[in-house]
């Protein structure tokens, strides 16, 4: 496995890969490597002859008071893990390779940013749909594999690849979870031992409300009240927002017909977490 830290290197070694008739698929991530990650790399694996994953904390997508300084970064860990799940080659490159001096070019999917995560973290998925925009074009994968963990994202990806007529497959694989059921995220390391107790509360209340749905509940606001309720349970929790929306154009509703994605954002101390499941009726 190679690590690469140029786009001109990539660039041509990709090239070749292409020139030999392989395929390519493509894991873009910000490092610290967890099993949501490896789950994705295994399947790139599974599906394409060249596996390329890239590792850079994109400053763009971080909000001026965010985490992008402490964001925890580890290349040696991510690369050992990263060869055990098959992975062929590394991108890895500097801020100032992705960023120039004097760049100024930014991709904006409209309408489906403007809510959820879009609503707390102005600018975010801007820094999202620019950076993954640059990664397609250095990368030209046949196949990209993002997580239903950040499932907004993974919506935006797929409409930007569509409007953009991006000329390859997008792959959204289930959310990985801890054995208490807390998403797997590089972030749950800032968790103090009792956030991290406290943090699969989350989880939970998206099981429960999945559960009242189940038994005949159809309103979104019952639904988003009932989660409300049980995460202000937990004093070390605080609520950023809880969403009941259809799962194509992610826009609040009021009933839950057919299929729902329930998502929710949720801080503790200054971690900020997420999670969702999709409904079912
Ligand atoms: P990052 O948070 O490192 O996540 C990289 C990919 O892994 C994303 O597609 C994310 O949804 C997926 N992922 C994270 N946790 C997961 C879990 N528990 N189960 C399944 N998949 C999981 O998302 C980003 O980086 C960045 O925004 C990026 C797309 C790389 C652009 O900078």
């Amino acid at each position: 496995m190679q690590t690469i830290r140029e786009i001109a290197t990539l660039r041509q070694i990709i090239k070749d890969a292409r020139h030999r008739g392989q395929t390519v698929g493509f894991v873009p991530t910000m490092g610290f490597l967890h099993e949501g990650h490896l789950s994705l790399l295994r399947r790139a694996r599974a599906e394409n002859d060249l596996v390329v994953l890239s590792i850079f904390v994109n400053p763009l997508q971080f909000g001026i008071n965010e985490d992008y300084n402490e964001y925890p970064r580890d290349l040696e860990r991510d690369s050992a893990l990263a060869e055990e799940a098959g992975c062929d080659l590394i991108f890895y490159p500097a801020v100032k390779e992705m960023y120039p001096r004097g760049y100024a070019t930014f991709v904006d999917v409209e309408r489906l940013t403007s809510g959820l995560c879009g609503a707390s973290r102005p600018g975010h998925f801007r820094g999202v749909t620019t950076v993954v925009t640059k990664l397609f074009n250095i990368v030209t994968p046949d196949r990209t594999y993002f997580g239903q963990k950040d499932a907004q994202q993974a919506l935006v990806i797929r409409r930007m690849a569509a409007d953009l007529n991006m000329d390859l497959e997008v792959i959204v694989m289930p959310t990985v979870r801890e054995h208490d059921g807390l998403a797997m995220s590089s972030r749950n390391v800032y968790l103090s031992p009792e956030q991290r107790k406290a943090a699969p509360i989350l989880y939970q209340s998206l099981l429960q409300a999945k559960e009242s749905i189940k038994k005949g509940e159809r309103s979104a606001a019952a639904v988003r009240n009932q989660i409300i309720q049980n995460i202000s349970a937990e004093p070390l929790a605080s609520i950023d927002y809880v969403s009941v929306t259809d799962t194509t154009e992610l826009q609040e509703i009021d009933r839950i017909q057919n299929q729902a994605l329930i998502a929710l954002a949720v801080r503790f101390g200054q971690t900020r977490l997420i999670d969702n499941i999709l409904v079912e009726v």
